[in-house]
């Protein structure tokens, strides 16, 4: 339907009524997302490269939060109107009746990305709804709701595109990427959406053994755990924003969340052995994967690299060495590349293995043939990972 400019009487959201959904990510990640999404039984109506929309009910939207692992945010529409400048918005904005959105004992939160003309700070922008939110509650039942920049409660979040302007209920809150699980994050972490998507891109299932060498905090084996588990990354958080909505619907939410929780991979599980040189991202990692509830799924071993086990039945191993963007030199970086290639020429034969690294040149130096290469982001860093198909007699390349 076109956007029009006739004030809407009608509650905003109605927890069983299709709606437009807009689910976002990480640059790069939308095709794993649109795979999740699509599985899960949903068809995506468009897509962008940092998100997807599907027409789904609320009910839906908090089913998405509770199993998406590629996922950041799931948006709710709100209201879709043409607009020209901040007071139009105000008014715009002040005219849907928020009142049966959000309680005035609540904590309201605006996010926005605008680029308008009119406004050259997001940050007005937010403040302008923000102000017609809590007056129009403040008008409707005689006190406000507090407001700032936590993320812990309702958020709202806007998007104006020259006139046009979108407002959704962000019903996630804070980012799924935050599964809550990582309370020790060491040096340079992956973000959870980002390894899940990493471990979902070498098609891992659990059927077969992962092995991941310079594990750091444990982020690629707790996300492999929970894949092989089946188990929803959303039973780890306790808070999510759509239960900051006046009508959340808690007994609905509670069954999808105890049917979640019977979730488990009826095959055997292979090993899962993740070591790290370093002893304190060992402990970091071990911590993180029994905060996931993994920690038993897991062998943690403190090794340089090439002394990791490899089991005897033929698996994954996955590296995400340092790319001398963050950590590392890179004249030491080289030689750790190169032994990388002999770990996998050596010890690793029959296996299928990876490396994600931002480095192109250091890439180079392990030397042995990449049979695919797959496209992702690290935070602003163009980052690949690079598939290594390692058969006996895995060809050697010249420098
Ligand atoms: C980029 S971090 C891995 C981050 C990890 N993916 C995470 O999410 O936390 C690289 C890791 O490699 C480890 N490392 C560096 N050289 C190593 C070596 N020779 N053997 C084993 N681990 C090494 C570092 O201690 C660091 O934890």
């Amino acid at each position: 339907m076109a956007p029009t400019n006739e004030y809407p009487q009608l509650p905003m959201i109605d927890s069983q009524k299709p709606q437009t959904i807009r689910i976002t990510c990480a640059p790069g990640l939308v095709n794993y997302l649109r795979c999740e999404v699509e599985g899960l039984g949903y068809t995506v109506s468009s897509s962008r490269p940092t998100g997807i929309e599907i027409k789904a009910s609320m009910h839906d939207a908090m089913r998405l939060n509770l199993f998406l692992r590629t996922a950041f945010n799931v948006l709710v529409l709100i209201d879709k109107f043409k607009c020209a400048n901040p007071d139009e918005l105000y008014k715009r904005v002040r005219a849907l009746p928020w009142e049966e959105i959000i309680s005035p004992d609540e904590y309201l939160s605006v996010v926005s990305s605008v680029n308008t003309p009119s406004i050259n700070d997001w940050r007005f922008a937010s403040l302008k709804v923000k102000d017609a939110i809590v007056d129009r509650v403040s008008a409707a039942v005689g006190s406000r709701p507090n407001s700032g920049p936590e993320r812990e409660n309702l958020v709202v979040q806007l998007y104006w595109n020259g006139d046009n302007a979108q407002l959704f209920l962000n019903t996630s809150g804070r980012k799924l990427a935050d599964r809550n699980y990582r309370k020790m994050p060491y040096k340079a972490p992956m973000q959870e959406t980002l390894a899940a998507s990493v471990i979902l891109a070498t098609e891992y299932d659990g059927a077969v053994p992962l092995v991941n060498p310079m594990c750091g905090s444990g982020t690629l084996a707790i996300e492999a755990a929970l894949i092989a588990s089946g188990r929803p990354p959303g039973l780890l958080r306790a808070n999510f924003g759509f239960m900051h909505t006046k009508d959340f619907d808690s007994e609905t939410w509670q069954s999808m969340r105890r049917s979640a929780k019977k979730i488990r991979n009826k095959g055997v599980i292979a090993p899962i052995i993740a070591t790290d040189v370093d002893e304190g991202a060992i402990h970091a990692a071990r911590k993180n994967a029994e905060t996931a509830g993994v920690h038993h799924m897991i062998q943690f071993d403190v090794c340089d690299f090439e002394e990791t086990p490899i089991p005897p039945e033929k698996g994954i191993v996955i590296i995400n060495p340092e790319y001398g963007e963050r950590l590392g030199v890179f004249a030491e970086l080289e030689t750790t590349y190169k032994r990388m290639g002999d770990f996998f020429k050596k010890k690793c034969q029959g296996w299928t293995g990876y490396i994600f690294t931002g480095n192109f040149d250091l890439a180079k130096k392990v030397r042995l043939r990449v049979s695919r290469r797959m496209e992702f982001f690290n935070a602003k860093i163009d980052c690949r990972l690079l598939k290594y198909e390692l058969y006996e007699g895995t060809r050697r390349e010249q420098d």
